[in-house]
């Protein structure tokens, strides 16, 4: 069964064609990360209309280098949620419209739920020449119960899944996502956008011990908080550059000298890697999950695995970064689960998750 997957939720207009869950024929990104670089930050409405401007083109590489025509495609999966409304509306509404007119069955997908599909993707390549062939793919799917600690740009929670399609939700942030964190101190302290892989290359340059960080305490043993953390930088720098906390935030990082802004890249992400780590560690002890999976664009972080392979007994496999980040081939691995039922170790097509093409509507803030 082939599935593609259509994610426009935030910044990245992405199709992808998945068989059977497993196999990965094609994976087509266009980033909008230069066009938003120069704000600091993404602008929905500039996100939206870039969507629409390279939907069709995307969509029809994804079919070419699939080697696919409509005819072998199974059925459509498209984010309907969380996200910007703008960029949901623009891939929704294009799978809406094939969906009718290719008659294709329809399945939406919760975006931060798909981003641990792909850690499913074991089977790799079929083809050589789909540009997908040096990509680095788990060797194992994980199996359940499966500890997921789910960290993007909007999003920061753990989640046990006991099968696909069920789990409970064990912690999430209570304010900012990881990734957010990440991107709002490197605009503190002058790094650019995105945040998260500017600040680790810094942090190699720096002393992880040079600002002393707060974490926070919360309530909820898995429960998370990054604002605090991120105003802590902001106290550390207005006090570290003498100025007071009405100087204009976006005029300090002119102030700091680069010995000081790589240390401080690298005290906040240890500060904020640690805490990961330390509820995750925290959730393996209390639930024993027989696999542990990390998904979102902050998984790429090589400061959060080597202290989750340092702290936890198991090992974790790591799908390749470009499947970490959003991407369409998580929604259609997805997709091919909604799409299916294993029955006594068969699996079967089932129809039951599939949605009207013409009712289908998005869902900018619903959480898992
Ligand atoms: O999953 P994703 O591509 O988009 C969302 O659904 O949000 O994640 C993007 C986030 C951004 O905040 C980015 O700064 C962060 O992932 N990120 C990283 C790294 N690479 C990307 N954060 C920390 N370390 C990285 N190496
Ligand atoms: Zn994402």
């Amino acid at each position: 069964m082939k599935v593609l997957g259509i994610e426009t939720s935030c910044d990245e207009t992405a199709v992808a064609i998945v068989e059977n869950g497993s196999f990965l024929l094609s994976n087509v990104v266009n980033t909008q990360i230069d066009i938003h670089a120069v704000y600091g930050g993404v602008v929905p409405e500039i996100a939206a209309r870039s969507h629409l401007e390279v939907m069709t083109p995307v969509i029809e590489e994804a079919l070419r280098r699939a080697a696919c025509t409509w005819d072998d495609i199974d059925a459509i999966a498209v984010t309907y949620a969380p996200g910007l409304i703008g960029s949901l509306l623009v891939g929704t509404l294009s799978a809406r419209i094939l969906s009718i007119i290719k008659q294709k069955p329809l399945y939406p997908i919760h975006h931060v739920e798909a981003h641990v599909y792909a850690n499913f993707l074991t089977g790799g390549v079929r083809d050589e020449s789909s540009g997908v062939s040096n990509y680095a793919f788990p060797a194992n799917a994980p199996q359940f119960p499966v500890l997921a600690l789910i960290v993007s740009g909007g999003h920061s929670q753990l989640v046990l899944f006991t099968a696909h399609g069920e789990y409970t939700l064990l912690g999430q942030t209570q304010d900012d996502a990881v990734g957010e964190a990440f991107d709002k101190v490197a605009k503190i302290i002058g790094l650019p956008y995105p945040g998260g892989p500017s600040i680790a290359k810094a942090a190699l340059l720096g002393d992880d011990k040079a600002f002393k960080l707060p974490k926070a305490r919360m309530q909820g043993a898995y429960d998370f908080s990054f604002s605090g953390l991120k105003t802590a930088v902001l106290r550390a720098i207005q006090h570290h550059v003498g100025v007071g906390y009405d100087f204009p935030s976006y005029k300090l990082a002119e102030r700091l000298d680069d010995v000081s802004r790589n240390n401080m890249a690298a005290s906040f992400q240890r500060t904020a890697i640690e805490t990961l780590v330390d509820k995750t560690v925290a959730a393996f002890k209390d639930h024993s999950p027989t696999s542990v999976v990390i998904a979102g664009g902050v998984a790429a972080n090589q400061e959060l695995r080597r202290q989750l392979a340092e702290r936890l007994p198991i090992e974790i496999e790591y799908p390749d970064i470009r499947l970490c980040t959003d991407n369409g081939a998580m929604i259609a691995t997805l997709g091919y689960y909604r799409a299916t039922k294993a029955i006594n170790g068969a699996t079967t097509i089932s129809r039951e998750n599939e949605v009207d093409p013409l009712q289908l509507e998005v869902a900018p803030s619903l959480s898992m």
